[in-house]
């Protein structure tokens, strides 16, 4: 067996904080360092165009997330870096996908529907003010990632639907166009990497306003640290390590050496503004040397842009050679090749309603389980991992709804 193909996508529209730090940017390129892995990291800027129409904040964002990986160690000779705007094949691929796509399928995703529904409380139409960007938002997904026949896409939990929606999708066209075209991926949840709270104690998070940029001056980021809010125990009292912001931002940087002294520093009463000063300094010897190659690296942004052209073209060579069986199967073909009946020979048509059939089981891990036959008793569609049948079913029901829309 091949590597295990590992893709995940950064939208351009912001700048890196210490919650994209610890949640994505560390374990990521940790990640790419182990052997039996192929990574693909890349900036999303298609994805940004969805909600930003501000072209220097799209650019800026371009520059400051490239220079942030790259100074956080990701190894560009290593793994495939790229800016989706960068690999033609990805739209492309996007509108032979948005044609196998069911509308309904669309209509169901959590993003759309959940601007649907404020419109809705508002008392406006459904659809005002959306546009058909975000409405499309899972296909361009579903590209970016089968374009490279990702096996596993690590995501935050609110874009588990859109990796199922990626498989549906991908499965629809394998069935359509009766091959093995796309590897149809799994979503990878990291439990285990740390939430980092932010400076009212929320989730660190563009949308709370909270976040601590990651690349503050050493000055600056002391004085951010030292913003972030606490109860009003003074030095002396004993403190909760377990109901404390301050501690868990410092877990998310500390050994587990360090994390038992700092549980101990609390039993033992320290005050708030040491405590913030300890967090400030682990940070903050983290970060430094990362610091120092990130403003090198923003200072030259011709270099950045040359490492993320040359991650498009190592990208493109594989892109390319699907891109062009895809084309072929489709019948986006010369015309200097005798055309082909496929019809014969096709298993199915988009216009074929398959007698489809929802089967949900237990696994052997006990957890719940569906496939989806067709009349004939094939195995269409299956996973696993569900906690319940009711969500299985669930999980069904789309997958069929992918498979026979209408
Ligand atoms: N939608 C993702 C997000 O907002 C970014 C993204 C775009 C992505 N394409 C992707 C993530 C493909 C994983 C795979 O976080």
């Amino acid at each position: 067996m091949g590597k295990r193909r590992v893709l995940t996508g950064i939208t351009t529209t912001g700048t890196p904080h210490l919650g994209n730090y610890v949640g994505a940017i560390r374990p990521a390129i940790a990640a790419s360092n182990k052997d039996d892995v192929e990574s693909f990291y890349f900036l999303a800027d298609y994805h940004a165009l969805i909600k930003c129409d501000e072209p220097a904040r799209i650019q800026q964002s371009t520059l400051e997330i490239a220079a942030s990986w790259l100074a956080c160690g990701l190894d560009p000779e290593k793994v495939y870096f790229y800016r989706q705007s960068d690999i033609p094949e990805i739209p492309e691929l996007t509108w032979m996908l948005t044609c196998v796509t069911a509308k309904g399928l669309l209509n169901r995703a959590h993003a759309y529907k959940a601007a649907n529904d404020a419109n809705r409380e508002k008392g406006e139409d459904p659809d005002a003010g959306i546009n058909a960007g975000l409405y499309m938002y899972p296909v361009l997904m579903a590209a970016d990632i089968l374009i490279f026949n990702a096996n596993q896409v690590p995501v935050g939990r609110d874009q588990i639907q859109h990796i199922e929606m990626a498989r549906d999708i991908g499965q629809r066209f394998n069935h359509i166009y009766s091959g093995e075209y796309f590897t149809l991926p799994e979503a990878a949840i990291e439990d285990n990497v740390a939430t980092l709270p932010g400076l009212d104690g929320r989730k660190m998070s563009k949308s709370y306003n909270n976040t601590i940029p990651l690349w503050l001056p050493e000055k600056e980021l002391r004085k951010a640290i030292l913003g972030i809010v606490t109860n009003s125990q003074a030095p002396g009292e004993p403190k909760n390590p377990d109901e404390s912001h301050i501690f868990s931002i410092y877990q998310a940087f500390a050994s587990a050496g360090e994390t038992a002294a700092m549980r101990k520093a609390f039993a033992d009463g320290i005050g708030w503004g040491d405590a913030k000063q300890k967090v400030f300094e682990r940070i903050n010897v983290e970060l430094a040397p990362m610091r120092a190659r990130y403003e090198t690296l923003i200072a030259k942004p011709g270099e950045i842009e040359d490492a993320l052209l040359a991650g498009a073209m190592k990208a493109r060579s594989l892109a390319q050679p699907l891109l062009a069986r895809l084309r072929n199967a489709v019948g986006l073909r010369s015309l200097r090749v005798q055309a082909v009946d496929d019809s014969s020979t096709a298993k199915a048509t988009r216009d074929d309603k398959p007698a489809l059939q929802p089967v949900v089981f237990r696994g052997e891990d006990k957890a719940f389980a569906f496939k989806v036959l067709d009349a004939k008793k094939n195995v269409l569609a299956t996973q696993g991992g569900f906690a319940d049948p009711k969500a299985a079913m669930a999980a069904a029901q789309l997958a069929m709804s992918a498979l026979a829309p209408g």
